[in-house]
């Protein structure tokens, strides 16, 4: 069971535990199309979600009890589609900021939305969008982050426990990320947007290092410049600077 975070200013002051969920993102957005209209900040939290889902129509699976598995409820009104990637830059940071505070060393955020510690992913994050017109109605942030898991399935992800050797409260861990997360969306509603992209470069996986990369089974080298205002990955590939759009270029990782 989770508490009400107190040092928030709205983020978590609704809070739905559910010892089981089937998915926490599914449950916001049918929390959504109620006729009574969940507040902004509304967080939905399973200690076991059952179908858990991930990017790119994946799922997500981890060790029931021991992570933080929640979605928050926003309504970015704000924010016009064209400008939606500053809201996953939002989140990425709050997520990076409240990493950094646990001292977990090399955190960083892998384009467009994973967080990681050096080649390990620690946590994932689904953004669901409802758009209205030219503006984001309402936007369902699912995080899945790893916090006292100890074993994985695959060595490529880790979690807060494995890198800094302490087991957590997940509650007050909850707390404190929902603090930092609280404190970028603010940033966002006040349109800092070019601070929030620089925090974001300035923390982007591999960004001004030459690497593998692949783009339609294709192998090649570049070095990350950037991302645009669409949120595409820029890459130098010799002399030629190239734009990719969202999953269609692969890392090939060590
Ligand atoms: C990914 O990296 O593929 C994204 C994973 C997102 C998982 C979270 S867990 C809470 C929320 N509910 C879901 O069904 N998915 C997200």
């Amino acid at each position: 069971m989770y508490k009400i975070p107190a040092s928030t200013v709205f983020m978590g002051k609704n809070l739905v535990f559910m010892p089981e969920c089937h998915s926490t993102n599914t449950f916001a957005l049918e929390l959504c199309h109620h006729s009574i209209i969940p507040e902004e900040g509304t967080v939905v939290a399973t200690a076991n979600q059952t179908a858990g889902r991930g990017q790119r129509g994946s799922t997500w699976i981890v060790e029931p009890g021991a992570n933080l598995t929640f979605s928050i409820i926003l309504y970015p009104a704000f924010l016009t589609i064209a400008d939606q990637f500053y809201l996953n830059m939002a989140i990425c940071l709050g997520i990076n900021d409240y990493l950094i505070g646990k001292e977990c060393e090399k955190v960083c955020i892998k384009w467009p939305n994973d967080i990681y510690v050096g080649d390990r992913k620690i946590c994932g994050i689904l953004i669901e969008n409802q758009i209205s017109g030219k503006s984001i109605n309402s936007s369902i942030v699912g995080i899945g982050l790893n916090i006292n898991q100890i074993i994985f399935s695959m060595n490529t992800a880790t979690s807060l426990s494995l890198e800094t050797g302490t087991t957590y409260e997940l509650s007050n861990e909850l707390e404190h990320l929902l603090v930092g997360i609280e404190s970028r969306f603010l940033m966002l509603r006040d349109a800092h947007f070019n601070l929030l992209k620089k925090d974001y470069l300035n923390s982007l996986y591999r960004i001004n290092e030459e690497h593998t990369f692949e783009f339609e089974s294709e192998k090649f080298r570049g070095t990350i410049t950037g991302v645009d205002s669409h949120g595409r990955l820029l890459i130098q590939v010799a002399h030629e600077q190239r734009t990719f759009e969202m999953k269609e270029v692969k890392f090939i990782m060590p």
